[in-house]
């Protein structure tokens, strides 16, 4: 149900029962007052009848009361009293009737004093409600005295009408008021879902994937914060999807430079297989089948030497190959000898000495983190290589509790990190593998002032990413 059916609704109900509480309370208030003021009137009309119709008692004229009482029926019932008068009738002290407005026959049985059960001498403006017929009547009996009776019939109907009356007056009223309520609710329902249905057209649109879509500040008011806040909301969405996709855009470049550089890899050591292993087992055969030939002891013996010179190098090349691979070390022995055997090769080899200190590795690590750990500093390394003309290197690893932190140092001519092209994948790889842990790397480098490479792992990881 939409909220203008549920504002719609409640207004209409509260109109219709306030209406219909005001209604009957007002009925059956006028109701009351009406009757009272019937019940008044009708009382000051008695006495005086009464004390008419006594004094008529009295000089024995009971032939004109009854004129008298039709005389004061009809001059009460005019339209400036205001009243209705049903009936007017004297009745003896014996409860026999002496005169009457109504025809002889046509005389009621309620109206018989029996029926009062009173004595009749102490009725005094005694009032009784009577329905006879179809009417309504309020009933006023008073005593004349000890002569008799004097009943006087007020017809109600004209109250019925009255309240009638001012009923269908509130009816209209409240039709009116529903009308206006009903317009009011319309106009406050638009108000309100008009911009409550444009935030949701725009949500719909931010969940498939529009990110510029924005809504108007409709006003200062709730609505206008919650649209500044959609507002914000989708800012901070597109800001953050633009983020996304340049990730993905950079580790989709990553993947693509690993597989490249992958292949190189292989590349290089199916050259390294054929040119130089494969020379040297040549060699070897070449070798087998001269000592074949030999026949001089002396002969046999150099050229055997000779053999095992060339087969321990070929040993040397396929081990060293072997490493280049995946360092045996490093699952065998741990990060620890594997650097260390990483680091003394990398200083015969490039002549740069290395200062290398670990804390707290006595214990393995995790394998995928010691495999990140032991490819971040290799290509940390490989890059002062070839890049820093250092004199000097340092690598540092330190584990306290939760983290750690590795510093790899050079005091080469350093470089401009800003400046580092796309194309370059090692530090972005270095990222990427400290992130693969939820760690951070910082460079610190300038122009003529060294490089120093900070990685921070958080170390009491989650169990599944360890
Ligand atoms: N220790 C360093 N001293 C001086 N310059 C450095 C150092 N480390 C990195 N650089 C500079 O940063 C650049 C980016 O390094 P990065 O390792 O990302 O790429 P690369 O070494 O050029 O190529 P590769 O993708 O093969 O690693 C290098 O080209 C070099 O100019
Ligand atoms: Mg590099």
């Amino acid at each position: 149900m939409s909220i203008r059916v549920k504002v719609l609704g409640i207004v209409l109900g509260v109109i219709l029962l306030l209406s219909l509480f005001v209604t009957l309370q007002m009925r059956s208030v006028m109701f009351d007052t009406l009757r009272t003021e019937l019940a008044q009137q009708g009382t000051a009309l008695i006495v005086h009848v009464a004390d008419q119709t006594g004094e008529l008692l009295d000089d024995q004229q009971v032939d004109s009361l009854r004129f008298y009482l039709l005389d004061r029926q009809i001059h009460y019932s005019s339209d400036t009293h205001n009243t209705r008068i049903a009936y007017l009738a004297v009745f003896d002290s014996d409860g026999k009737i002496i005169a009457t407005t109504l025809p002889d026959d046509a005389i009621p049985s309620e109206l018989q004093p029996a029926n009062l059960d009173q004595p009749l001498s102490a009725l005094h403006d005694h009032l009784s409600y009577l329905s006879i017929g179809d009417a309504a009547i309020l009933d006023i009996a008073t005593s004349i005295g000890d002569q008799g009776l004097v009943r006087l019939g007020l017809d109600e109907g004209r109250i019925g009408e009255t309240v009638n009356i001012v009923t269908l007056q509130l009816l209209t009223i409240t039709l009116i008021m529903i009308v206006i309520g009903l317009g009011a609710a319309i106009f406050l329902t638009w108000i309100l879902t008009q911009p409550i249905m444009s935030l949701v057209a725009a949500t719909q649109a931010v969940s498939q994937g529009d990110f510029t879509r924005r809504v108007p500040r409709w006003a200062n008011d709730e609505l206008g914060e919650l649209a500044t806040a959609f507002n914000t909301m989708t800012e901070s969405l597109a800001q953050a999807e633009h983020e996304r996709q340049e990730k993905e855009a950079l580790r989709a470049r990553y993947v693509s430079g690993v597989i490249v550089a992958q292949e190189d890899e292989r590349k290089r050591i199916a050259r390294e297989l054929h040119d130089s292993t494969g020379q040297s087992l040549t060699s070897i055969l070449v070798g087998l089948q001269n000592l074949k030939t030999s026949t001089s002891p002396e002969e046999i013996a150099s050229r055997s030497d000779e053999l095992r010179g060339v087969i321990s190098r070929t040993i040397d090349e396929v081990r060293n190959l072997a490493w280049q691979l995946r360092p045996s070390a490093l699952d065998d022995l741990g990060l620890l000898s594997a650097l260390d055997h990483y680091i003394s090769e990398f200083q015969t080899r490039y002549d740069i000495p290395v200062d290398f200190v670990a804390n707290g590795l006595a214990q393995r690590l995790p394998r995928e983190m010691e495999t990140s750990i032991y490819r971040i500093i290799q290509e940390a390394l490989t890059n002062i290589a070839r890049h820093a003309q250092a004199n000097y290197a340092s690598v540092m690893i330190d584990k306290r509790q939760s983290t750690l932190r590795i510093v790899i140092e050079d005091d080469g001519i350093g470089f401009d990190p800003n400046r580092v092209q796309d194309r370059s994948l090692g530090l972005q790889g270095i990222r990427e593998r400290a992130a693969l842990f939820q760690g951070t790397i910082t460079l610190e480098s300038r122009p003529s002032q060294g490089t120093a490479l900070f990685v921070t792992l958080p170390y009491d990881l989650p169990e599944n990413l360890l």
